[in-house]
């Protein structure tokens, strides 16, 4: 593996071989998402315990300080939007290598819909970002994504989807979690594997507990949005989720945590 392609991977994935990644890339297809009308003003508080933001070309150059550190994963597919739910894996390729360069990226994103009527498209979408990006260092993490189907989000399922994008160059893979079989999944990939959070929970109980049970089946780490600042106490959240990835705290800790950050009023 080149110096290039090293240190970029470095950049993201800590010295103890963890990750947070913060993804706010929502809107490309979502619109204004709740929560994210003001992508920068939501970010700023959460950015010094993020190793890393997921976004698009549009909110970095708009909404984040070009003199922020935190590594960048670039959002580059797209082209759908919420208003043709029944084509949301009809993406393509948005944004330019060259285009991720002058950002100062240190990865890019793609996703891929396994089994819906775009997937092939969608593969070759990642296996030509690939074909480019590995060219200049780039790592690439393809985003396995389910579009509005959210009961996709079984083992089988997802083995198969993580399977495929490392198999055709990913050196990340964003996948969900699952309760049942989710070793199955990671053992099947052998590339590192982050776990996204989905639509928001009921309690963040629930998110420390399937973060740390991620976690201990193999995941390295997360690539969690909407459980994170959606909640009423994103800072609590994050600082929370961070603690059971690079301190290994159970989620009964993780929660113990939470509340002092929720008590000492930080949002
Ligand atoms: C979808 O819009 C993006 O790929 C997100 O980055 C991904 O789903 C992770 O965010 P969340 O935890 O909100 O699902």
């Amino acid at each position: 593996m080149d110096w290039g392609m090293k240190n970029r991977l470095a950049q993201l994935i800590q010295p103890d071989g963890r990750a947070l990644f913060l993804p706010i890339d929502h809107g490309y297809f979502q619109g204004p998402t709740h929560k994210l009308e003001e992508p920068g003003k939501t970010v700023r508080p959460l950015l010094p315990y993020a190793d890393a933001i997921m976004l698009t070309r549009g909110v970095l150059r708009s909404c984040i300080d070009p003199a922020n550190t935190k590594p960048v994963i670039l959002r580059v597919s797209g082209g759908t939007s919420m208003a043709r739910k029944d084509e949301l894996d009809r993406e393509g390729v948005t944004t330019s290598v060259k285009e991720a360069i002058r950002l100062n990226a240190s990865a890019v994103s793609v996703s891929i819909f396994i089994g819906a009527p775009n997937e092939h498209q969608t593969l070759l979408n990642l296996s030509n970002l690939v074909n480019e990006c590995e060219e200049y260092g780039i790592p690439v993490m393809a985003v396995t994504a389910v579009g509005a189907e959210l009961e996709k989000r079984e083992a089988r399922y997802l083995a198969l989807c993580c399977r495929v994008a490392a198999e055709l160059g990913a050196r990340v893979v964003k996948t969900y979690y699952c309760e049942e079989g989710f070793e199955r999944v990671v053992r099947g990939c052998p590339v590192p594997v982050v776990i996204a959070g989905g639509p928001k929970v009921e309690s963040e109980l629930e998110v420390f507990e399937f973060v740390y049970d991620g976690i201990q089946k193999g995941a390295i780490g997360v690539n969690l949005g909407r459980n994170i600042w959606q909640h009423d106490y994103p800072v609590a959240m994050i600082r929370a989720i961070r603690a059971i990835i690079h301190e290994n705290a159970t989620p009964r800790e993780a929660h113990d945590l939470f509340n002092e950050v929720k008590s000492a009023g930080e949002k």
